[in-house]
């Protein structure tokens, strides 16, 4: 059954129990439960978790371990929806974002709309480390990664280019593409329709992961190549600081995958630390966070049948006590998370609407 957060319970732990008699008791645990290095991540995240929470018993920052985490998804081509392998654009053209924040310095590097460079979370960490600045576009995105010799490469994949295709044949009957019975036998084709379902969906996939150390230290990653096939130069909510990531060294970090102009239109993981920081446990704030998201989704076209929200959005938390969280609007999605001295683990996240 998903763990539903009542204004009431909210109230309670929220607005009652205001910061400073919230987070004694915390401060009071942790020196009692010394911390240990706990990284929480999307479901495609297995593998991130475990390097990550590596990295930081390495001595590693959160906000690195996270970047070194996340590395392996982007140099994955089988996840169709983060670097390497991630599906194109509407021209067929890989386009990546990402950003990475530092709850220590309240610093945040960015970059969108990246063509060409396998790992544009290692990009958005030279930003923030090397720059002033929080966020670089395009072009001058890709200069300032030639700038730090990171080399060019083709992401487009076989596979990913197939998937285009097939999504251009099929879209409409009225346009200039044909629709092919043996291009629906390919393998590729088969191998997508059976991940993301049989009338071909636009997956928006992306990994998030937020890490805490050993001493409560915070740091975050979002990395994605987008929705699938969405215009050029759209840029979702990944690397928006406070939609797609968002960490406060002082109560939490947090980030979102899926839908991602419902995430920005609520500011999604900058409102899940303000519910944290409020006494909310960060599965707490996931929900109530949904909870904000159904009440923005206003129009129509964004509604199904029954007047709920056609795409759904996972949100994920850690506190820094440590204690992580995550929730979506619909059934269905899992969060990974690893301890240091434990194995990574999958779990499901909590929800607020059954899947029909
Ligand atoms: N959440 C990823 C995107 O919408 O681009």
């Amino acid at each position: 059954m998903p763990q539903l957060l009542t204004r009431r319970h909210l109230l309670r732990t929220g607005a009652a129990a205001a910061a400073a008699t919230a987070v004694a008791p915390r401060r009071r645990a942790a020196a009692e439960n010394p911390l240990r290095p706990v990284a929480v991540a999307s479901g495609n995240g297995l593998a991130a978790v475990k390097e990550a929470v590596a990295r930081m018993l390495a001595g590693v920052s959160p906000v690195a371990a996270a970047v070194a985490g996340v590395a392996l998804v982007e140099a994955d081509p089988e996840d169709v929806t983060v670097g390497y392998g991630g599906l194109p654009n509407e021209d067929g053209v890989v386009q990546l974002d990402a950003a990475v924040m530092d709850g220590s310095t309240m610093r945040a590097g960015a970059v969108a709309a990246l063509e060409r460079i396998k790992h544009p979370a290692q990009v958005a960490l030279k930003v923030m480390q090397h720059t002033t600045r929080v966020l670089l576009v395009g072009e001058g995105a890709l200069r300032f990664a030639r700038a730090h010799g990171f080399p060019e490469e083709n992401l487009l994949t076989e596979r990913a280019r197939k998937i285009w295709l097939h999504w251009k044949n099929t879209a409409s009957p009225d346009d200039d593409w044909l629709e092919l019975p043996e291009d629906s036998d390919d393998p590729d084709i088969q191998w997508f329709e059976k991940r993301f379902g049989r009338r071909l969906a636009r997956p928006t996939g992306t990994i998030h992961l937020s890490a805490c150390g050993g001493d409560g230290s915070l740091g975050c990653c979002t990395t994605t190549s987008g929705l699938a096939f969405k215009l050029p130069g759209r840029v979702g909510d990944s690397p928006l600081v406070g939609a797609g990531l968002y960490c406060d060294g002082e109560v939490g970090s947090a980030g979102a995958t899926g839908h991602g102009e419902s995430c920005m239109l609520t500011a999604g993981a900058h409102t899940v630390v303000e519910f944290m920081r409020q006494g909310a446990s960060p599965q707490e704030a996931c929900l109530e966070t949904c909870r904000r998201i159904v009440r923005n989704t206003r129009l129509d076209y964004l509604k199904d049948a029954q007047g709920r929200p056609r795409n759904n959005v996972t949100l994920y938390a850690v506190n820094r006590a440590g204690e992580v969280g995550s929730a979506a609007l619909l059934s269905g999605a899992h969060f990974a998370v690893c301890r240091a001295g434990e194995e990574p683990r999958l779990e499901s996240s909590a929800y607020l609407f059954a899947r029909t």
